[in-house]
């Protein structure tokens, strides 16, 4: 028997830290250049999308008060979060982007033209258990809409959505957006459990949403637990149970009143969606609901067809929020869409496009001697607006004429003692590999 006790997982983590300063903490990911291509590419396009739709771009800190993100609802990801105290303050690194739109809305809410339309795209932090596509930071490019009550919000952002999934490549039908509404499900138990808790709907949300994880059994266990928050009645968990596996309006329409809020919203959207040509691409789906407990109407999420990743963007409604953090009510619907589930996606269908570092003229001195007229025409080429490489004094010429051919220079400009001494710069197309002299720039 050991007479001390072992080091504590905890201690062998510090210790473990030690030996693997060089190491990115797990989950964690380096950009080198080639990586900062996809990246730049790909944001590019998250952007370009963003302000064809009139969205406006805004950004707020890494780090919050914590508790700006800690919510009852049992969501995980308020146990995933990255927190710590620092001269007396809770602090969080941000795990998604929504509360601090709505701080930042709430902070202006008086002074503030409504609807307003924001993007962001901005790194998140989660301590998640890591799967494929799961990391511990992610980016997440997210489109809000604030003060718009009508679905026709909803059908700009699924638009949007569709229009990065149609430029990436991926062809219709390779990624579908399920799509439901939470307040269909909230209308059926309004009378029951909600009439005296109204409180509940947002952990039972929770709980539904982990049925692909937990199965049918235990969900329904949870919602029925008597020593848990919900506490539903045996009839209320089986009718909740037999929603979620409804995959048409019509079909929903058996659990909904006649005269059903939510289900005449879901028709409208799926009219405008229609007429933007995207319906198919969104098929109902009741078993939808989001982990996140602050969504309160329609609530979506994109997936590979395969079905071999998570999700690869989610949104919804969300219109209590401002009001749960202390603002004034104000109707809101966005969603996010990460990078990492999307780009292995497209490592999967071979669609990231071949991005090759771009440098447009190099500039090459033969000898130091050289070097203060090679500065200048590369002041000159870059003044224009060129990307120009400047060739390190005494490199040798092969070398650096393969790498003005690697990073796709158009032309190499040479400066020896001749052309020092006749005053000229020779210029090498690197394509039709002709040859012609200009005058060197006198200053
Ligand atoms: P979410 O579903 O938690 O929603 O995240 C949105 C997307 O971010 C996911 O579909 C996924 O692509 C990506 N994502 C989330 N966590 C990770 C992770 N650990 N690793 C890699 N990718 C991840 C939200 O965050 C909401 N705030 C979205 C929203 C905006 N709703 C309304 N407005």
């Amino acid at each position: 028997m050991p007479v001390t006790k072992g080091p504590t997982t905890a201690e062998k983590r510090v210790r473990q830290g030690e030996g693997h300063a060089l190491q990115a903490p797990r989950g964690t990911r380096d950009f080198y250049p080639e990586d900062m291509r996809r990246r730049n590419w790909l944001f590019d396009l998250f952007r370009k999308t963003a302000l064809r739709f009139g969205f406006e771009e805004v950004d707020a800190p890494m780090v919050e008060h914590a508790e700006l993100f800690t919510r009852k609802a049992g969501e995980e990801i308020v146990d995933q979060l990255y927190h710590f105290e620092l001269h007396g303050r809770h602090l969080a690194l941000r795990p998604e982007m929504t509360p601090s739109i709505a701080r930042m809305v709430i902070a202006r809410q008086g002074a503030m033209r409504f609807p307003i339309r924001w993007f962001t795209i901005t790194q998140n932090w989660r301590y998640e258990r890591m799967t494929r596509g799961r990391r511990r930071e992610h980016y997440q490019w997210n489109m809000d809409v604030w003060g718009e009550k009508g679905v026709e919000a909803e059908a700009e952002l699924l638009s949007a959505m569709m229009t990065v999934f149609d430029a990436l490549g991926l062809a219709r039908g390779q990624v579908r957006i399920r799509l439901n509404s939470r307040a269909l499900l909230e209308e059926s138990l309004r009378e029951g459990v909600l009439a005296s808790r109204p409180g509940v709907f947002e952990p039972l949300c929770v709980v539904i949403d982990k049925i692909d994880k937990i199965g049918p059994e235990a969900v329904t266990d949870l919602l029925r637990d008597e020593k848990g928050e919900i506490g539903l009645s045996a009839g209320e968990a089986e009718r909740v149970l037999e929603m979620l596996g409804v995959r048409s309006l019509d079909e929903a329409a058996r659990f909904a009143a006649p005269d059903s809020k939510a289900l005449a919203e879901l028709r409208r959207l799926y009219d405008l969606l229609d007429a933007y040509g995207i319906a198919d691409e969104i098929p109902f789906d009741a078993s939808v609901v989001r982990g996140l407990a602050y969504y309160t109407g329609v609530v979506f999420e994109a997936f590979d067809a395969g079905g071999t990743l998570r999700a690869i963007a989610g949104g919804g409604r969300y219109d209590r929020l401002a009001e749960t953090l202390g603002g004034r009510p104000v109707p809101a619907v966005g969603f996010g869409f990460g990078d990492a589930v999307i780009g292995e996606l497209l490592e999967d269908e071979g669609l990231w496009p071949r991005l090759e570092r771009k440098v447009e003229d190099v500039v090459y001195a033969f000898g130091p001697d050289e070097m203060v007229a090679a500065i200048r025409v590369a002041r000159r080429l870059r003044e224009a607006g060129r990307r120009v490489e400047l060739a390190p004094g005494g490199a040798k010429l092969k070398r650096v004429l393969g790498e003005a051919d690697r990073s796709g220079a158009a032309r190499v400009h040479l400066i020896g003692g001749d052309e020092l001494a006749r005053g000229v710069v020779k210029v090498k197309d690197l394509s039709t590999k002709q040859e012609h002299e200009e005058p060197l720039p006198a200053s």
